[in-house]
Formats: C-alpha cells, sequence, structure tokens
C-alpha cells in the first residue's frame, strides 16, 4: 500500500460501526443479525481450501502463461482503435448510480410485464464492451461529482469535487476543450442542472454544494465565459432568487432574468418544449422543474407537465444536428439518466425500474439517431458509480432462502415512495389527522400507490411514529416483498458497466478501465488534447488573477464535505 493512503483504507474507529450498524441492519431487514460463533472445525475447512486453491491457482497461472505466449506471437494486436479524421459528433450518456444489478433487474421486471421471452434484453445489453473502477482520491467508494470529475478532466479527485483536483485547483473540462476546438455542447438530464454530473461539464468548485455559483458559471458568468449551446432539465432553483416562488439563490440574483447577456434562449415549460418544433434556435436553456423532474414512474402520469430523458434526448440531438450541418466540427453532448441514482438512495426498486427503462429508450433514440445521421457519431455510455448496493434476491428469515424474486410487485406499484411520502407528509401537515385515524389513511395510500395490499400493523405503526423516515420506510415495504436486497442508501464500490455503439471504434474502451480512462476516451477521441491543457492553464491564470475564492469557493474542510454527502443521503432529499 502506498505511503499516505493508510487512512483511506483503514477503517476508521467510531462508535458508528458498531451500535449503528445494528440498527442499521434492522432498519434495512427489519431483523437482528444473527451472528453466528466460529468453530475450529470451519477453521481447518478453511485450510484446506486455501490449500486446494493455490494448487489449481498456480497451475493455471502455468497454463495461461503457455497459452499467452503462444497467441502473442501469432497475433500483433492493434491495441488502439482508429481515432476519425473528419467530422464527429460524440454522445456521452452517464447512468447515474446504476450497476449491473439494475440491469438484472430491469430485464426481469421487463420481461415479467411484457410477457417476454427469457432470452429478452435491454438495448443496453446489445451494447456492453467492459467495465469501470469507480474509486475517488479520497475514498474507495465515489460519489457524483468525483466520479463525473474522472470523466470531464480525466483526473482522480475527492468526493464533492467539481472538475478540481486534490489539490482544489481547477482542472478544464472536455467540454470546454471542445467548445474552443469548435464543437457545438449540449447537456441533458433529469435532475437539477446544477447537480453534480452536469456541473462537472462546464464549472469548476470546490465543493458540489456551491450550487449558485455553479448556476452562474453554466449560464456563461465563469472564467471561460459560455461553454454549453442547450441545456435541458431541472433546477430552475439556483437560477432565481430565494425570493421568488421556486427560487433558491441566496444572493437575489436572477439568473434568468439576465441570461439574454449572453445570448441564451429560455424555455420553461413543456409547452414551449412541443413548441420548439424545428427550427430551435441556440443557445437554448430549457429548465423544466425547479429541482429535479420526477422520478418516471410518477411523471408518466403528468406527462403533459414534464417531457421525458427520451423526448428531451432526441429534440437535442436535432437541434445539435441542425446546428452544425454546415460547419467544420460536430457536436458533443452528455445525456444523464441522473435519477436512477436517487432511486437506489431511496432503496426504491419500482421507481428504479422506471428509470431504468427510460435511459435505455433514450439510448435507442441515439442509437437511432447515430444510424440515421450523415456524421460519423458514436454513444459512449457508462456508469459514474453504484446506488445501493442492490441486489436481486433478499433472505427474510432464518430458513433457508428462496431463490426468487417478485417483479410482480413491482409492476403492482404506480407511484415511487418519494411521491407516496409526499402525500403522507402533505396530509399531516394539511389536515392535523388524529393518530387513530392515520392507519386507515396510510393503509388506503399504500394500496393506491404502491399497490400493496397487505400492508402489516407494525409497517403502519413504524410510519405513525417515524413520518420523517417513511420515503424508506415506504421503499422497504416494497422492497421486502418483492425480495430486492439493498445494502445501504448511499453508494457503493462495485465497477460499473460500459457501453457503446460501436465495439470497433470504442476498442480502447473493452475490458476493465479506470474511470479516469473513460475522461481519456472521451478527448482523444474529440481530438481535443491541446485543448484540455489550454483550458487548464487559463483556468490557473484566472484564478490567480481573481486571487482564487470568488469563482472556485474556499478550500472546504472535511466536515463541509460530510454535511454535504449526509445531506444527499437523507430521507428527505427528494423533499427540498
Ligand atoms: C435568502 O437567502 C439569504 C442569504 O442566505 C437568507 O438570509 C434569507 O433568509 C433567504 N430568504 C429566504 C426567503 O429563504
Ligand atoms: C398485483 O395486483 C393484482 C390485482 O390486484 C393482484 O391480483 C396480484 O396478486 C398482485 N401481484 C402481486 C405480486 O402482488
Ligand atoms: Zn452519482
Amino acid at each position: 500500500m502506498p505511503r499516505g493512503q493508510e487512512p483511506l483504507l483503514t477503517r476508521r474507529p467510531s462508535s458508528h460501526n458498531d451500535e449503528r450498524a445494528t440498527e442499521e441492519d434492522a432498519l434495512l431487514t427489519g431483523q437482528r443479525p444473527i451472528r453466528q460463533s466460529s468453530t475450529s472445525r470451519w477453521a481447518r475447512y478453511r485450510e484446506i481450501a486455501l490449500f486446494v486453491w493455490g494448487l489449481i491457482a498456480t497451475a493455471a497461472v502455468i497454463i495461461l502463461a503457455v497459452v499467452y505466449q503462444h497467441q502473442s506471437s501469432k497475433t500483433t494486436p492493434d491495441r488502439h482503435g482508429d481515432r476519425p479524421t473528419g467530422k464527429r459528433n460524440l454522445v456521452f450518456m452517464v447512468s447515474d448510480g446504476m450497476g449491473p444489478t439494475s440491469l438484472a433487474l430491469t430485464r426481469g421486471f421487463k420481461q415479467y410485464v411484457n410477457a417476454l421471452p427469457w432470452d429478452d434484453t435491454l438495448v443496453l445489453d446489445k451494447h456492453f464492451i467492459g467495465n469501470s473502477r469507480t474509486r475517488s482520491s479520497s475514498s474507495l467508494v465515489t460519489d457524483s461529482a468525483a466520479g463525473a470529475t474522472a470523466f470531464s478532466c480525466g483526473h482522480k479527485s475527492y468526493n464533492g469535487a467539481i472538475s478540481v483536483t486534490p489539490d482544489h485547483t481547477p482542472c478544464g473540462s472536455v467540454m470546454e476543450a471542445a467548445k474552443r476546438a469548435g464543437y457545438t455542447t449540449g447537456l441533458v438530464v433529469t435532475t437539477r442542472i446544477t447537480d453534480a454530473t452536469p456541473a462537472c461539464f462546464a464549472s469548476h468548485v470546490r465543493t458540489r454544494a456551491m450550487e449558485d455559483q455553479i448556476a452562474e458559471q453554466l449560464i456563461g458568468n465563469g472564467p471561460l465565459g459560455r461553454n454549453v449551446d442547450l441545456i435541458f432539465g431541472g433546477g430552475r432553483c439556483h437560477f432565481l432568487p430565494n425570493t421568488t416562488a421556486g427560487g433558491c439563490r441566496a444572493d437575489g440574483r436572477d439568473l434568468i432574468a439576465n441570461a439574454d447577456e449572453h445570448d441564451w434562449n429560455y424555455i420553461s415549460s413543456r409547452e414551449d418544449f412541443d413548441n420548439l418544433g424545428s427550427s430551435v434556435e441556440l443557445p437554448l436553456l430549457g429548465l423544466f422543474a425547479p429541482t429535479d423532474i420526477p422520478f418516471e414512474i410518477d411523471r408518466r402520469h403528468v406527462d403533459d407537465d414534464y417531457p421525458s430523458l427520451e423526448e428531451m434526448t432526441k429534440t437535442a440531438l436535432r437541434a445539435l444536428s441542425d446546428a452544425t450541418k454546415d460547419s467544420e466540427q460536430g457536436f458533443f453532448i452528455m445525456i444523464e439518466g441522473s435519477r436512477i441514482d436517487h432511486a437506489g438512495h431511496n432503496n426504491d426498486p419500482a421507481a428504479q425500474v422506471h428509470e431504468v427503462l427510460a435511459y435505455d429508450r433514450a439510448m435507442q433514440a441515439v442509437l437511432d439517431f447515430l444510424e440515421e445521421d450523415d456524421t460519423e457519431g458514436l454513444m459512449v455510455a457508462t456508469s459514474d458509480h453504484e446506488t445501493g448496493g442492490l441486489a436481486t434476491a433478499r433472505q427474510l428469515n432464518v430458513d433457508y432462502p428462496e431463490y426468487l424474486w417478485y417483479p410482480g410487485v413491482l409492476a403492482n406499484a404506480t407511484h415511487s415512495a418519494e411521491h407516496t411520502a409526499r402525500l403522507y407528509f402533505s396530509h399531516l401537515s394539511a389536515s392535523k389527522p388524529s393518530k387513530a385515524d392515520l392507519p386507515k389513511y396510510l393503509t388506503k395510500l399504500i394500496n393506491d400507490n404502491l399497490g400493496i395490499k397487505d400492508v402489516t400493523r407494525e409497517e403502519i405503526d413504524y410510519l405513525i411514529e417515524h413520518p420523517v423516515l417513511s420515503p424508506w420506510t415506504m421503499s422497504q415495504i416494497i422492497s421486502k416483498r418483492s425480495q430486492t436486497g439493498w445494502s445501504t442508501h448511499g453508494h457503493s464500490a462495485v465497477d460499473v458497466n460500459i457501453y457503446s455503439s460501436n465495439r470497433h471504434a470504442s476498442k480502447k474502451l473493452h475490458g476493465n478501465h479506470e474511470n479516469t480512462e473513460v475522461g481519456e476516451f472521451l478527448r482523444w477521441y474529440l481530438n481535443v488534447e491541446d485543448e484540455m491543457k489550454e483550458v487548464t492553464k487559463e483556468l490557473k491564470d484566472k484564478l490567480e488573477i481573481s486571487g482564487g475564492e470568488s469563482w472556485l469557493g474556499a478550500v472546504p474542510s472535511q466536515e463541509d464535505l460530510a454535511v454535504v454527502a449526509s445531506h444527499l443521503m437523507s430521507p428527505q432529499r427528494g423533499f427540498d
């Protein structure tokens, strides 16, 4: 282990790890964990097993070495795909918080709901090319900020970093470099556009909580001016003063009223979006919700209010393609299935399968576009990390576990746990109901929204005693019955998948990679490596001129970063 890494990889002594862990297991499983004492017989079996394993492993290494030598003497493999020489478009897709298990969960759900054969797959499955290791510089478990910094800058950084390196200085992003090289650029997301993933492509701050400053930089008030030509997503909040409805800027500024300084055309509703028609004028800022766009499982009931990820994707690709029709360079766009992550944080499997299916449809739209468009183009997709420690199986009691899980339970849910809990909160604050009336109300609420008909008295009591935890409790009610397992309300360190529209063109990403290599690939494909260096230099120069802290923020303390992380993990996260 390299020096200096010990504290990162060593378990910190903390009371947190003992009592709280037991409590949390109980919260996740509804049962106290059973601890078995080890026996000497077990130790002996282990020794024998290790010895046999050692023998097999040695034999395998020898055989592999011989085979490999034989193979490599026959072929001289071309390890690098060719970079196109002419005009090109690059579509980078991010499925925030989607690990491999999300695919199995969603595939099983889709087969069940549509009565499809066992070998039916998702669009994603057909384009799998490799996987990515995700650790950050500050932890084996990354957050979205460090994850997206790996994609945008090609650097590992600390959790909470928005395109700054571990020394807290800014690193040029691939989108800023692409803009400088003449590409037209776009960002399409389903969260707030000021959230960590999109933020990393066109802003630089020392902690992801600085969403007011991120909004400023996204529209072009940052050190490099405007780097994005098209923005679709949620998040009007950080563009509007906190004195107006739906605004939360602390500095009283109205960025939308001043957006025409940077020539932005602004739209804010489904109606505006539908009226775009075939002539879209860039730059275009489309912010369709005050914060996040609702989960797909909820959005489909209010389709008149918000465009879907697929619709935003199609309109964005068309607009960027039209805008670059006569230019020398093509476009670069990042499209994110942002709220797969939020369904994971909530441990809500019903919300998650609809998020993944929405992302799958968006990917099909990208593939269709690339197929039809005349310009050479490539789609590369991956996740920043997994969220929830999802498992498509769950042991509910001490008996031998059953080998199954029940997609039918997810199919009966018509809304997310987040939406259902929000209805419960409104009911509590609006009607000040008596405790005696709540069981009847909650039983109906859960039946109507989560499709669960056999909610228990214990579950109802828990919801009444702990209303604040209800998004998690409601998710657990679904997860237990569908036998879906979760190990955390945060992220996990499992490797995530990499996908591509063209296996040959993305040869460099076959197999297992660091997330930073995905970032390196993006700038390599766009041929903007020199521009990346220029942008980084310009950012560092401007940082010196401005005295450092105006746009980048102060160097955050460990405490600052911990507060952001715990807020993101709270059951109330979806409510602000
Ligand atoms: C707006 O932000 C300022 C600065 O943080 C704060 O003092 C004020 O209370 C906020 N106003 C509202 C209405 O939240
Ligand atoms: C789903 O709902 C239907 C209709 O109410 C019911 O018959 C079925 O048992 C439910 N499925 C599951 C797995 O709960
Ligand atoms: Zn993330």
